[in-house]
């Protein structure tokens, strides 16, 4: 199929962005929003600097009788199983799915539940946040890898798909990208959603600047053991180049702290102790974050 019509799943920012991205490059998007909403179409509306870029998508929900041959999934980790069983009778057999949802441990469920599913994986360093509903601010342009393991061809569908953001590349080894930016999370959100500060200050506190160096520690013992090695040797100066770069940021999982949401607390640091526990490492350090934060968040 040269020109395939995407299904967005998950209207935040991200979502929004690339929905948005894909229409404006010339490919038929659909926007899939909850059970109830009755618009059957929805203003886009991006923002950069002094730009301002709408386009309106057409809306289906999980009632609709859409056939969907390719999906994009950019809900929340904790959302992926129910949002996409809500619409899994409209899926086809073969659908392509695109993953680009922050945490690990996702791919391989939905994989063992819909085998029929043609399942790939992404990361996505954009930033971007929302305004309002379907309105949001394309803060910084950044990266997105798309992949699978061991598949070093991008499949045809690939090269449109890419068109929606400036720099969007494909990723024979996305494991590894999705380790490195779980590493980095691992580290960043929950100590920045602990102490409720920008991620700059994380450089700049000395008692925050020596806990990022010993939670760096601990999770380059459990990413050696997984396998990357190479993640494990840059990680200190990986993790201090995101605070950097990000500095006025406010964390994802600070910014769901903040707002009473659920966290993806049980995708990052959940799922990096689960590795330790196969391989036999303690990860103390990060056993008290995950429980910090789980306290937070009730
Ligand atoms: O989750 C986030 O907010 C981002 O992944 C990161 C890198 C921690 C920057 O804020």
């Amino acid at each position: 199929m040269d020109k395939p019509h995407w299904h967005v799943l998950g209207a935040g920012a991200i979502g929004c962005l690339f929905a948005h991205g894909l229409r404006h490059s010339g490919s038929e998007t659909t926007l899939i929003m909850r059970r109830g909403t009755t618009a059957r179409s929805l203003p886009v509306v991006i923002e950069r600097g002094t730009q301002r870029c709408e386009h309106h998508l057409p809306v289906i929900t999980p009632d609709d009788t859409a056939a969907i041959s390719h999906l994009l999934i950019t809900t929340k980790a904790y959302d992926v199983h129910s949002a996409v069983s809500s619409i899994a009778r409209l899926l086809r057999d073969n659908c392509v799915v695109i993953l680009l949802v922050n945490g690990l441990g996702l791919s391989e469920k939905l994989r063992e539940d819909y085998p029929h599913l043609d399942i790939f994986c992404g990361t996505t360093t954009e930033g971007a946040y929302p305004l309002s509903e379907q309105h949001i601010q394309h803060a910084g342009r950044g990266e997105t890898r798309i992949g699978r393991a061991g598949v070093v061809t991008p499949p045809a569908w690939f090269e449109r798909f890419s068109r929606a953001t400036d720099t969007c590349v494909w990723d024979a080894e996305i494991d590894s990208a999705l380790w490195s930016k779980m590493a980095v999370n691992c580290v960043i959100n929950p100590l920045t959603a602990v102490y409720g500060c920008r991620n700059g200050e994380l450089a700049r506190r000395d008692e925050l600047s020596s806990q990022v160096e010993a939670l760096c520690a601990e999770v380059a013992a459990i990413s050696r053991a997984a396998g990357f090695a190479n993640i494990a040797g840059q990680l200190l100066p990986t993790v201090r180049a995101v605070i950097a770069g990000t500095a006025d940021n406010r964390s994802s999982m600070l910014q769901d702290i903040e707002r009473g949401r659920q966290t993806e607390i049980d995708y990052i640091t959940g799922y990096l102790l689960q590795v330790a526990e196969r391989h036999g490492i303690a990860a103390p350090y990060n056993q008290s974050l995950l429980k910090r934060i789980r306290h937070h968040a009730q």
